[in-house]
């Protein structure tokens, strides 16, 4: 007997549910019964008024903070690609993305996850989407897939701590964590599409990285999926730039196929051979 009541081994039950099916995040402090009407709370209650429950863990503040109408799919990409284009240079881009409230995740991620490392470096690697740690830290790859990403780097003589030719730079297609670390949706990428391509623009990386099906397929517009795609490399167009992209595993993917890593360093050693030639 573990001394526990049944009520408690219960609610661990239910707890443990809800984190399997990706509700891993409480963002009231009490629990908020859906199935009981407001009109009939406020009945059962004459003459009190509803409090606004205040949230221990809030998410990311919007301009308003009122409920907002999200412009749904071809407008929310049409005001990001407006919004992106006006854009002239990092800060500027960044202080956008974290007014931009017209993608969902937006309005219920912690964060806006710009980037990571230093702009002038010659590598510029973009993942898929914030996890939960990253969307905590505002950072990219911070948990234990960036903690294999950045001893993968460091296996070729890069750090996100540096600049220029031994840096990395770091960002994601899409800046909000998507709820229970679920794969972000194609309206949701198309959303945020203009904003890594406005990055990417104003980074003017020598070469891309793209880790995971994700980043590659939408980087460079294709179906084809990452294990067909990976090690090959590709041009990303940018305005009148050519730059060469390398689509790779995401480290998160080789955490659970460890197998795989040794792909993952052939795609290295290819990444440092192309960086090594565009510094001559
Ligand atoms: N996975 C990603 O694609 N990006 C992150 O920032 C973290 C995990």
């Amino acid at each position: 007997m573990s001394g526990r009541s049944i009520e408690y081994e219960d609610a661990l039950a239910l707890l443990d549910w809800y984190v399997t099916a990706g509700a891993d995040e409480a963002i009231q402090d009490e629990p908020q019964d859906r199935y009981v009407e407001p009109n009939k709370l406020a009945a059962s209650k004459p003459g009190t008024k509803q409090a606004t429950p205040t949230p221990s863990h809030q998410p990311r503040q919007t301009r308003a903070g009122s409920a907002q109408t999200i412009p749904a799919g071809d407008e929310a990409i049409k005001s990001a690609r407006q919004i992106a284009g006006e854009c002239t240079s990092l800060d500027e881009l960044r202080a956008a993305m974290e007014a931009f409230e017209s993608c969902s995740l937006a309005n219920t991620a912690h964060s806006t996850v710009f980037s990571d490392g230093h702009p002038s470096a010659s590598v510029m690697l973009i993942g898929e989407a914030p996890g939960r740690d990253e969307d905590r830290a505002g950072l990219p790859f911070v948990g234990r897939a960036g903690q294999l990403l950045d001893r993968m780097l460091a296996a070729i003589d890069l750090s996100r701590k540096n600049e220029g030719a031994s840096g990395a730079y770091i960002a994601n297609v899409v800046p909000w964590r998507p709820p229970g670390n679920r794969n972000p949706t194609t309206e949701e990428v198309a959303t945020c599409m203009p904003f890594i391509e406005r990055h990417i623009a104003l980074a003017q990386p020598k070469v891309i990285v793209a880790l995971g099906g994700i980043s590659a397929k939408n980087l460079l517009d294709t179906p084809t999926g990452i294990t067909k795609l990976r090690g090959k490399w590709a041009i990303y167009e940018s305005g009148d730039r050519k730059i060469p992209i390398l689509p790779m595993f995401h480290p998160a993917y080789l955490l659970r196929t460890p197998a795989h890593k040794r792909y993952a360093w052939k795609d290295l050693l290819a990444l440092q051979d192309r960086l090594n030639e565009s510094e001559e």
